[in-house]
């Protein structure tokens, strides 16, 4: 059988989960493409592979969650799959150690919409992605080995609801694990509540050597050189921009994330960190 992995990973972590199900697939005999949409610009392209793949497919999912969701790149990449979709989906999500919000739930709602049947989801803690500075981020060592297990434990588990037809889709609701009224502010929030409330970026053009390499890595095509980086409304604030600037021009004050996130991190006290969700008989 065909199966895709198409994920979105401004850090990489997402990406190394991606990987991980790739590699595992591949040993069940799998028919493997993986797709970045960072990279993979046309997103149409993508939608069109999946499209044309042979009767069934098998689509894995991946995003970072962002203010409680998956990241608009992935659920822009999801809207625009085919309509009445032959296949079985397998959304997954890496979250940083604040919390894994509403992000699994909506993929997996979004894919159920496009007919997909939902036969398996993730969520695996990783070390949080706006806490690069510091010396103790969120969900450090994160994904670890035990994470990587589980990775398999899915993969082996969705190959094993392949091959014992019909594949059972799973209860959707249990992808709604926290308690409603925590869940029910996230609803509200969204990546312009991100762009509210992160530190904004500034380009130093005394630094800047316009070399262009903060546009090539944004995933979000964000960013204008003209000849110094302007960002755009598409900005997802992932911040890579600024992490791979080789002359460190674009700055931001991150003085106050730190105590922010741990105290959000605290009041949620989100358990398990990582966990798999599969069909039962
Ligand atoms: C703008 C932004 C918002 C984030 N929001 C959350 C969040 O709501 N909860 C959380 O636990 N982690 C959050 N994170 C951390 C990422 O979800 C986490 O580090 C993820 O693994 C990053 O994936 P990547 O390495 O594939 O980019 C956020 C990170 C960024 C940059
Ligand atoms: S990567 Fe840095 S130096 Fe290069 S254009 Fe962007 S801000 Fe300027
Ligand atoms: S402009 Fe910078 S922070 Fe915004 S999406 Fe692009 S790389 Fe990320």
């Amino acid at each position: 059988m065909e199966a895709f992995i198409v994920y979105c990973s401004p850090a990489g972590t997402t990406r190394k989960i991606a990987q991980r199900i790739s590699s595992t697939l591949a040993h069940f005999g799998y028919d493997v493409a993986t797709y970045d949409l960072a990279q993979n610009l046309d997103e149409a392209t993508v939608g069109y592979d999946i499209k044309h793949a042979h009767k069934e497919h098998c689509l894995f999912i991946g995003s970072p969650v962002y203010a409680c969701h998956p990241v608009p790149i992935v659920t822009q990449f999801i809207a625009q799959l085919p309509d009445n979709a032959d296949g079985y989906a397998v959304p997954f999500v890496t979250w940083g150690g604040v919390t894994s919000g509403v992000a699994l739930f909506e993929m997996a709602e979004m894919l159920a919409q496009k007919s997909y049947a939902v036969i398996g989801a993730a969520k695996i803690l990783a070390v949080h992605s706006l806490m690069w500075r510091y010396q103790h981020p969120l969900g450090a060592g994160h994904p670890d080995e035990a994470d990587e297990k589980l990775v398999d434990q899915l993969v082996a588990a969705v190959h094993n609801s392949i091959i014992s037809q019909p594949p059972l889709s799973i209860d959707l609701s249990t992808l709604n694990y926290l308690p409603e009224p925590i869940r029910e502010p996230m609803r509200t929030i969204d990546i312009n509540y991100a762009r509210q409330v992160l530190p904004q970026k500034i380009v130093n053009k005394n630094r800047c050597t316009a070399c262009n390499i903060c546009k090539a890595v944004c995933p979000a095509h964000a960013i204008t050189c003209d000849p110094f980086p302007e960002f755009n409304q598409n900005c997802i604030m992932c911040y890579s921009c600024m992490r791979l600037c080789p002359e460190s021009a674009i700055e931001a004050d991150f003085s106050k994330l730190e105590k922010w996130l741990t105290k959000r991190a605290q009041e949620f006290s989100e358990h398990p960190p990582s966990a798999i969700f599969v069909a039962h008989d």
